[in-house]
């Protein structure tokens, strides 16, 4: 049976793409910082191991624990909703640790195995963010940004050894509790001079009407993980895959 180790499964895409691997017959590996199965369907093919991406202990632990790993899905994220006056330069210091050196650190992990096999698949969950320039989202952004030329690099260096590289681009999903933990991680101290600015663009942002869902992103990657076949980038939602035609790129 095909084994799939997943980062921040403790909500989210997350355990949408674990539920969805399980339905399917796979061994899923559910990685999270405070290791628990709510929300996670039971099996006898799920683990749940404790990671957090940030700590090369915490790697080194969770890559020896869950045996051959055939897919590598860099799900951990967290966003940060503010312009740049209002950013604790920290904060951003922690965003990109998870956001990007996370998934680097994450992908160094896996692919001594992988090049040995010469079989592995590497699935990053970026963001559509990256199609378009927006407000308020320029740390944000500009971490989803490098994971996006992290792994269009990274995927050429390791179709040399028979493992692929893929990112998915999920649009907007409120029903996530990706904004809520990104305030709270991120503080959202928005300055004055900003306010009237970034209270319309949370207005137009509420009223946008496309959304994307948790099993969108669980498709894509199944499709990016399945398909060899499938472009580098996916997108994942009704609204990325609108970004993704106003960009000028075909979805695939
Ligand atoms: N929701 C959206 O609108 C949206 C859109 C585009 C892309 N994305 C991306 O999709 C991914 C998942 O987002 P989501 O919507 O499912 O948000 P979420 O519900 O907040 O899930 C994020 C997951 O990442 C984990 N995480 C955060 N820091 C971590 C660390 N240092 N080590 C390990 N795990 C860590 C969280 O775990 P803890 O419980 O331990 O914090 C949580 O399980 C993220 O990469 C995000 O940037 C989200």
């Amino acid at each position: 049976m095909p084994r799939i180790f997943i980062t921040g499964c403790s909500s989210g895409f997350g355990q949408a793409i674990a539920t969805r691997f399980l339905e399917k017959g796979w061994v899923v590996v559910a990685t999270m910082r405070t290791p628990s199965s709510e929300g996670l369907p039971s099996s006898d093919r799920l683990r749940i191991l404790p990671l957090d991406v940030t700590r090369q202990d915490s790697i080194d632990a969770a890559i020896a624990e869950a045996g051959p790993i055939d897919v590598l899905v860099n799900n951990a994220g967290v966003g940060m909703l503010n312009v740049l006056e209002g950013v604790d330069i920290a904060k951003a210091c922690e965003l990109f640790e998870t956001n990007v050196i996370g998934t680097m650190a994450m992908s160094r992990a896996v692919m001594p195995a992988m090049r040995e096999r010469r079989a592995g698949v590497i699935v990053n969950i970026s963001s559509s963010v990256t199609l378009r320039a927006l407000p308020a989202l320029s740390i944000y952004s500009a971490s989803k940004a490098a994971v996006n030329a992290f792994s269009e690099s990274l995927a050429l260096e390791a179709a040399e050894f028979g493992v692929r590289l893929r990112t998915v681009l999920p649009g907007s999903a409120p029903k996530t509790s990706f904004g809520r933990n990104a305030v709270a991680r991120m503080g959202m101290d928005v300055p004055d001079a900003y306010g009237t600015f970034v209270d319309a663009y949370f207005q137009s942002l509420r009223s946008s009407v496309e959304k994307t869902e948790a099993s969108d992103v669980a498709d894509a990657v199944w499709r990016a993980v399945t398909d060899p076949d499938a472009p580098m980038m996916l997108p994942a939602g009704k609204d990325a895959e609108t970004l993704f035609r106003e960009s000028g790129r075909i979805a695939g």
